[in-house]
């Protein structure tokens, strides 16, 4: 079986000339800028392939708005990974889940000095002053938002150890950015939260925590006062990720005797306030998380174990499978008095890569999570859904054979609610063979607007809206 959105799922050429497009609807006046997108889009090297959905190289997308209309282009990043796979028709970097064959000597001088892969395929970022694509390894690649050209791998100027991050940094309205990295060793591992204040390029630890088992996470809860690393029980023998030879990944087991725990820092400090322990869960993405008295709210995507990472190797996605649980919101309370956690679904409605307005709700309380859902068991992300996370109840929008990626929130300069504004997602119609930019109405969560690209462009994972006037007033992590 061949899932209808497979296309979303096939290697595409770039198109780095500026396209026009026409337009259905009308945009609202206020919306001037440019929607940058950051996945994979391609898929095949030579004679390998990437195995997972996570790996395939970084095609950038830029869907600008102006009066005169909608543009799009399109370029691969021109990381190391990708200039390597043109020169050498090979894959030669580490991925998520897919390792190019090695010699046993190659191996063993991997453990001493690793190449870490710079194919910044996940996400969008302001760092240091330049716009960053990011992955999961300590490597941004600079680019130019408008040309999408490369500028070259950002390197930190510190000294802070570990080669495993989250490509979804917090950040405040001032642009100081909260983050953290793994340090995988035997026979402990360390977390280490830091701080990048803006415009440098210094990470400073606040903070560490040491455990046997380090977790794999996606993403991270910040509040006003607290950071806070919700450690899944999917877990992994750091010896094995430098000896086994196997995938990133493929090292990690899912352990759900050891529950899920939730380790607390102060924001300020890095003092590391508790650790508390909460049911098995797995998740890709916070949502928020704000302070109510004593307690911590952290609301996630939550899955009730880790088969989803599985389900997103390349054969099993194109084959539309239908056995996974979506993520559902769930909230965790954490009580920082009695060092207990309790949670609670927000809504049965499924939801991932959820967005919120950050720069309004980000650390705050707050009413409205938007997201991609499944609609269709075996066929994905086939809606758009709009969370009401104080009472469950959901907005929804999808249309025939059309597959939308994640929506991104764009607040109304001249709004007061913290839903004026329209939402932006990048759709597939897979009848149609082509993709088109969504405009909704983020109030009424209905269409007011789409441009159709001539091509189909590959279901991507996240991206920044930059305003015309003030690229960073919509950001995001
Ligand atoms: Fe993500």
């Amino acid at each position: 079986m061949t899932a209808p959105y497979a296309l979303g799922l096939a290697t595409q050429p770039e198109h780095p000339e500026s396209q026009p497009l026409p337009l259905q609807g009308a945009l609202p006046g206020w919306l001037r800028g440019t929607l940058v997108r950051n996945g994979p889009g391609r898929f095949e090297v030579g004679d390998d392939t990437y195995n997972h959905w996570f790996d395939g190289l970084a095609l950038l997308h830029a869907f600008t708005i102006t009066e005169s209309g909608v543009s799009y282009r399109s370029r691969f990043l021109r990381s190391s990974a990708y200039n390597e796979a043109e020169t050498e028709d090979e894959i030669t970097q580490s991925a998520f889940a897919t390792d190019p064959c090695r010699s046993l000597f190659e191996r063993v001088m991997t453990v001493f000095r690793p190449q870490l892969t710079d194919n910044a395929n996940v996400s969008i970022h302001r760092l240091a002053g330049d716009w960053v694509a990011l992955t999961e390894t300590p490597l941004p690649v600079r680019f130019d938002p408008y040309t999408l050209n490369t500028l070259g791998v950002q390197r930190y100027d510190d000294t802070l150890s570990g080669p495993l991050t989250t490509a979804h940094p917090h950040r405040l309205s001032d642009g100081t950015l909260f983050s953290y990295v793994v340090d995988f060793s035997k026979p402990t591992s360390t977390y280490r939260l830091y701080r990048l204040d803006a415009a440098t390029n210094t990470r400073r630890e606040l903070g560490n925590h040491a455990v046997r088992r380090p977790s794999y996470m996606h993403s991270f809860a910040m509040t006003e006062r607290y950071l806070a690393l919700v450690a899944f029980p999917l877990v992994v023998d750091p010896l094995d990720v430098l000896l086994t030879g196997r995938p990133f990944i493929e090292n990690f087991e899912w352990q759900p005797e050891r529950g899920t725990k939730i380790h607390v820092f102060e924001r300020d400090t890095g003092r590391r306030v508790t650790t508390v322990p909460t049911d098995p869960m797995f998740a890709f993405h916070h949502i928020n998380a704000f302070e109510e008295d004593n307690t911590i709210c952290i609301d996630l995507a939550a899955y009730p174990d880790a088969k989803i990472v599985d389900r997103m190797y390349l054969d099993a996605l194109r084959s539309g499978w239908t056995d996974v649980e979506m993520a559902r919101p769930e909230r965790i309370r954490v009580d920082l008095r009695e060092h207990t956690a309790t949670q609670e679904r927000l809504s049965d409605v499924g939801i991932e890569v959820p967005r919120i307005h950050y720069a309004r709700c980000n650390t705050q309380s707050y009413r409205y999570a938007y997201g991609t859902g499944n609609r269709t068991p075996g066929h994905f992300t086939d809606e758009l859904v709009k969370v009401d996370v104080t009472t469950g109840a959901a907005q929804r929008w999808h249309a025939d054979s059309c597959f939308p990626g994640e929506p991104v929130f764009v607040s109304d300069p001249a709004g007061t609610a913290e839903d004026d504004g329209v939402v932006l997602s990048v759709v597939l119609d897979a009848s149609a063979e082509r993709s088109f930019l969504l405009v909704l109405d983020a109030t009424s969560f209905e269409e007011i607007a789409r441009a159709p690209a001539p091509q189909a462009i590959p279901l991507n994972f996240h991206g920044q809206f930059l305003d015309a006037d003030n690229p960073t007033r919509s950001m995001h992590r």
